[in-house]
């Protein structure tokens, strides 16, 4: 299989891992020792894309995933040189559960990342999921209109190749509005409100965040050609630390 190109990534950060696997319709899969690795590697890449972005347009706009694995990358971003004035941040997806509560997705970004930095709370774009998703979707869905294309889309996967809140056999995964209301989730909440395959894959740059062990099954069933929400995400970066690698991909 293709080496991975995290050797040429590897001079930047020590210790990335130059692993062996190739997940179909990646543009680059990069393997590292650690999270730590992943982190700091991933906010520079981040970093990049939005000095290209600004440089070329004056505005990056850039969608952060939620769940836990991300929390290490958004601190780590906080030192990046970012001009935050130019950046308008959205959200993959959001949970269904009262503004300001712990189990929400932007709750986490605002305690990692955007309470740390200079953005304008104009330029944070909050997905109303305290209304119910069957509201919350459509709302979300004009808003998102005037800022498309994103510029990236920083993703999570689930151990069950989940992304966003796109779940494998869950009616939203399929649908092909911008923002699609997602009611029956397998991960607590049920309720939740995410953008569309079509939508996440109409970003100008992608990138999954994929750690720990927990991952290695999807990642194993993606690489076989497995069609889990995740996979339908087309030409992104895969950032995967060693844990996640599937057994034997070494
Ligand atoms: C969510 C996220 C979800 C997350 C994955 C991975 O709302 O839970 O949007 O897609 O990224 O479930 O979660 P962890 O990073 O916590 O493993």
């Amino acid at each position: 299989m293709k080496p991975s190109s995290a050797s040429s990534f590897g001079r930047d950060v020590p210790s990335a891992f130059d692993g062996r696997i190739s997940l179909p319709d990646a543009s680059a899969v990069f393997v590292y020792a650690s999270i730590a690795d992943l982190n700091v590697a991933v906010a520079r890449r981040i970093a990049k894309s939005a000095a290209l972005s600004i440089g070329a347009r004056g505005v990056f706009r850039i969608a952060l995933a939620g769940g836990e694995t991300p929390r290490g990358c958004y601190r780590e971003l906080r030192k990046m040189p970012i001009d935050w004035n130019c950046v308008h941040v959205y959200f993959g997806d959001e949970r269904c559960l009262p503004r300001g509560d712990a189990g929400r997705n932007d709750t986490m970004a605002r305690e990692e990342l955007l309470s740390h930095v200079a953005i304008p709370a104009a330029n944070e774009h909050a997905i109303h999921a305290e209304r119910g998703a069957q509201i919350a979707a459509p709302e979300y869905a004009v808003r998102l209109q005037g800022a498309l294309p994103l510029d990236l889309v920083l993703l999570g996967m689930g151990g069950d190749g989940h992304t966003a809140s796109l779940f494998p056999g869950n009616a939203a995964a399929a649908q092909g509005d911008l923002v699609v209301p997602v009611f029956n989730a397998p991960k607590p909440p049920a309720e939740r409100v995410s953008l569309s395959v079509a939508a996440l894959n109409a970003a100008r740059e992608k990138m999954f965040l994929v750690a720990g062990r927990a991952k290695r099954g999807a990642l194993a069933q993606i690489a076989q050609g497995a069609a889990l929400p995740a996979a339908q995400i087309t030409g992104a970066e895969w950032h995967i630390d060693r844990a996640a690698l599937p057994e034997g991909m070494i």
